[in-house]
């Protein structure tokens, strides 16, 4: 299939919004669901609902095999090395969670440095705040330039043998900045620092290998590919993983429990307790087939092509502001309109179909560089074509002559 065909795989488009065609444009908040995902969801729930590692009957063992079989197909979609590397947790925000609470609870200590960037979503911020206050360690920040990238050479500078760990994200959610990962992975492993790869945004861009990029963890959600909600991943190098303590507690994490102490199972399941979203983790299998069977590389070509279409025709328009700028990005535009409120521009594209998201996009420290308090953000997905480009630049205009 290409690009350009799998718009009919996404039910969500048939329908109108206020009385339009729905015009689709924040898939950076989450994808549209394909076919395949939503009906391996409806057929879990009909026919194999069991709970995972636990029954003595079939639909137990169907279930535990669909479930370690997405485990599988994930650890080989990202280049791990062994599929024990690969955790479910429920999202990214939960993956860079349980970094922190494990790896940063037990190796952090006052005096240590954490490096995060100015681009940061909260998501790997505020668990950095939060185990700081306990902690004492400092946290430096990567400066964003006003083309919107990471400035490398600040952050080269930033780095010396009291950083433990260097948490960057892959691409911007709200510039759309993908940022050369790999430098900067490469540079913090010269001061013998951890690495964390927020790649929330970035699974659909590129085509991604954690061998080769070297980081020691990485995160992303299934939502943002095409799955399920509810799902997420953490990657872990399994020597950094097999020396972590758990992160929560309960069943399915054991290997014995008495009433004096308990031992724990081995990683990945150290760090799955209770009951997990196996109708997510099974429907995410489809959403990664639906991805591969595209190639990661082909939708990136077909998104940044809207993406650059877009640009031009912004171009024209009178007060539009671009917020960041870099040639790297693929599928987001972010912008304001002078004299305009983004939540009111937000509002008059949605009573015309136009679905964007408006505001900080979890980004505050971003929209503070950058002097805003948020902006317009139009973010593309596979299914998108040049009519809803045209679509939106109509509603923009309308939404222009209404407010200014
Ligand atoms: N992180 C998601 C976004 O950027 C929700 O919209």
């Amino acid at each position: 299939m290409k690009p350009s065909e799998a718009r009919g795989e996404f039910t969500a488009l048939e329908q109108k919004i206020n009385g339009h065609p729905l015009i689709y444009l924040d898939s950076a908040a989450t994808t549209l669901k394909p076919r395949s995902v939503v009906e391996a969801v409806s057929h879990f729930y009909s026919y194999e609902a069991a709970n995972v590692h636990r029954g003595a009957h079939a639909l137990g063992d169907r279930a535990t095999e669909n479930f370690e079989a997405t485990r599988s197909c994930i650890a080989e979609f990202i280049g791990a090395r062994d599929v024990d590397e690969i955790v479910f947790t429920k999202g990214t925000t939960e993956s860079i969670n349980l970094v922190a609470q494990t790896w940063g609870r037990r190796y952090l200590r006052s005096g240590d440095v954490v490096i995060l960037s100015e681009m940061e979503h909260h998501a790997n911020i505020v668990p950095w705040q939060i185990l700081q206050q306990e902690l004492g360690f400092e946290i430096k920040w990567v400066p964003v330039t006003e083309s919107g990238e990471l400035n490398f050479d600040t952050y080269k500078g930033l780095l010396d043998k009291k950083v433990k760990l260097v948490s960057l994200t892959y691409a911007s959610n709200s510039l759309g900045t993908i940022n050369d990962i790999a430098k900067f992975i490469a540079a913090a492993k010269s001061v013998g620092s951890v690495t964390l790869v927020d790649a929330a945004q970035a699974m659909t861009v590129e085509a991604i290998n954690v061998r080769n990029l070297g980081c020691d963890f990485l995160a992303f959600s299934a939502h943002k590919v095409y799955g399920p909600f509810g799902v997420g991943i953490l990657y872990g190098r399994i020597e950094v993983l097999s020396a972590l303590p758990p992160y929560q507690g309960g069943g399915a994490m054991i290997a014995e429990v008495t009433k004096e102490k308990t031992i724990f199972l081995q990683p990945p399941q150290r760090f799955e307790a209770g009951t997990p979203n196996i109708s997510g983790v099974v429907a995410f299998a489809r959403a990664i087939e639906f991805v591969r069977e595209l190639a990661p590389d082909n939708i990136s070509r077909h998104e940044r092509g809207l993406t650059e279409l877009l640009l031009q025709m912004l171009a024209d328009v009178e007060g539009v502001r671009l917020v960041g700028n870099s040639r790297s990005r693929r599928n987001i535009i972010s912008f304001v309109l002078d004299g305009a409120h983004p939540s009111d521009v937000g509002q008059l594209l949605n009573q015309q179909g136009v679905a964007v998201r408006t505001g900080h996009h979890c980004n505050q420290p971003l929209m503070n560089r950058f002097g805003i308090s948020g902006t317009i953000r139009v973010s593309f997905g596979v299914y998108n074509n040049e009519h809803d480009v045209e679509a939106f630049m109509r509603a923009l205009m309308k939404a222009r002559e209404i407010l200014l």
